[in-house]
C-alpha cells in the first residue's frame, strides 16, 4: 500500500468535531475533543466514537458506561483546542468552561448548542482506538438551532489547514 495515498485519501471522511464526556462517579470527570463519531442505527439510536485506549476519556467512558457527546457549534474552534488536553474540575467548570450534570451523570457543555447522552452497549476493542458503541438515550438543545442541523456543526476543515485526526 502506498502510504501517501492511503493517508490522503482516508482524510477525505469529513468529520464534525465533538466533546465527549463522561463522570465515573468515582470522582474522574473526562472531556476529549473527538471527530471519530458517526450515528449507526435508527432503532435502537445508536452512535459510534473512535476512542483512544491509553487516554483518561477511554478509562473514564468505560467506568462510567456512560457518557455525553456535546456538539461543538460552527464558531467554537477555541473549545475544540481547550479539549485537546486532558480535563480538569475548578471552580465547578470543566477546563473553565460552564456545564451541567446530564441525565447520565456526564457533563454537558451549557456552550455547546446541543448534546446527546448514551449508554454504552458494546466496546469493540481492536486497534489503537477502540470503538465505543453507545445507545441514545437524552438529547438536549441548549439554544435554538435554524437551519439544517449538519449546517451548526465545527468541522475538521475549519480548525485550520494542518489539524487533521485521520489518514
Ligand atoms: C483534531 C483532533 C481530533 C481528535 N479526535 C479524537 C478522537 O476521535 N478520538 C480520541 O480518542 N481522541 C481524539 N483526539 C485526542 C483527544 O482530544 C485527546 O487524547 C484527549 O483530549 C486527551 O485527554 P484525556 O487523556 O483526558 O482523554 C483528537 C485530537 C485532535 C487534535
Amino acid at each position: 500500500m502506498n502510504a501517501d495515498a492511503k493517508k490522503s485519501v482516508l482524510r477525505m471522511i469529513p468529520y464534525g468535531i465533538y466533546v465527549l464526556t463522561a463522570d465515573d462517579g468515582r470522582g474522574n470527570i473526562c472531556a476529549a475533543t473527538v471527530n471519530w463519531v458517526t450515528q449507526s442505527a435508527f432503532a435502537p439510536p445508536l452512535v459510534v466514537v473512535g476512542v483512544k485506549t491509553d487516554s483518561g476519556s477511554y478509562k473514564t467512558v468505560k467506568a462510567a458506561g456512560k457518557f455525553a457527546l456535546n456538539m461543538l457549534g460552527k464558531d467554537q474552534k477555541s473549545l475544540a483546542f481547550t479539549f485537546f488536553r486532558p480535563a480538569d474540575v475548578t471552580d465547578g467548570k470543566l477546563s473553565g468552561q460552564p456545564y451541567r450534570k446530564g441525565a447520565t451523570g456526564a457533563p454537558i457543555l451549557i456552550d455547546a448548542p446541543g448534546a446527546v447522552e448514551c449508554k454504552v452497549t458494546s466496546i469493540v476493542e481492536q486497534g489503537d482506538h477502540h470503538v465505543v458503541v453507545g445507545e441514545v438515550i437524552e438529547a438536549h438543545f441548549n439554544r435554538p438551532l435554524t437551519g439544517r442541523p449538519d449546517a451548526a456543526i465545527l468541522e475538521m476543515k475549519d480548525l485550520g489547514d494542518n489539524v487533521f485526526y485521520g489518514g
